[in-house]
């Protein structure tokens, strides 16, 4: 079993990455293999709306970093998405990834059914909540199914590294791996 992540901040290891690196070691500890693709540095335009992609099975848009990205959500049993909050919603590159994926989705139906799916946010101050709830909105479109923690998915902090005094937002997303490794479990038939 396979959980790919992707970190939408234009910041390569900052908060959301901390986030997402506590997540994905409850995942390792079960057992599950896991990749971390951060879009810091990397070029992800928005959808263009042209809905050629229907029957391809990803974008036919080839010129920046959308289509590995794509073949990779569709490979993995569970896909973790993080972003920082950008004026109280996700960032740019999390938006024109999720757009893109989305139209695929709508055009090829299936693509994603049944795989697990959750999300993460660091903020400074407000919006995280949206935020959170930008990305559900994808899962929750495309058939997947999202698990729960023990509070919304969210932690604190504005330079690098100030998500690590935010304990009880790490450890909401320690809960959130283990909680997601149960649910990959029994979606793909293993004993807990
Ligand atoms: C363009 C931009 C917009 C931001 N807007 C908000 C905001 O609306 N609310 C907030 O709490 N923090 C906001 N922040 C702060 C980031 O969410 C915060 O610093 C976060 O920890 C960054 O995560 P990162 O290190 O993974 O990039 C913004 C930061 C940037 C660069």
């Amino acid at each position: 079993m396979k959980v790919l992540a992707v970190n939408g901040s234009a910041r390569k290891d900052g908060n959301t990455a901390v986030l997402i690196h506590r997540v994905l070691e409850e995942l390792q500890k079960e057992g599950i293999e896991t990749e971390l693709i951060q879009l810091a540095g990397q070029s992800i335009e928005p959808c263009r709306a042209c809905w050629a992609c229907g029957g391809q099975k990803n974008c036919v848009h080839k010129k920046d970093s959308f289509r590995d990205i794509f073949e990779k959500m569709k490979e993995a049993d569970g896909i973790l998405l993080g972003s920082p909050v950008y004026s109280a919603n996700i960032s740019a590159k999390m938006q024109a990834l999720l757009e893109r994926a989305a139209v695929v989705c709508d055009m090829n139906p299936g693509l994603l059914t049944h795989k697990a799916g959750a999300a993460v946010t660091a903020a400074r101050r407000g919006g995280a909540l949206h935020a959170a709830d930008a990305m559900n909105h994808f899962f929750l479109n495309h058939e997947m199914i999202v698990p729960g923690s023990s509070y919304w998915n969210m932690a604190y902090g504005q330079l690098p590294g100030d998500v690590e005094k935010d304990t009880e937002g790490l450890s909401n997303m320690a809960n959130l791996g283990k909680n997601m490794a149960y649910l990959l479990k029994r979606l793909n038939g293993c004993e807990g």
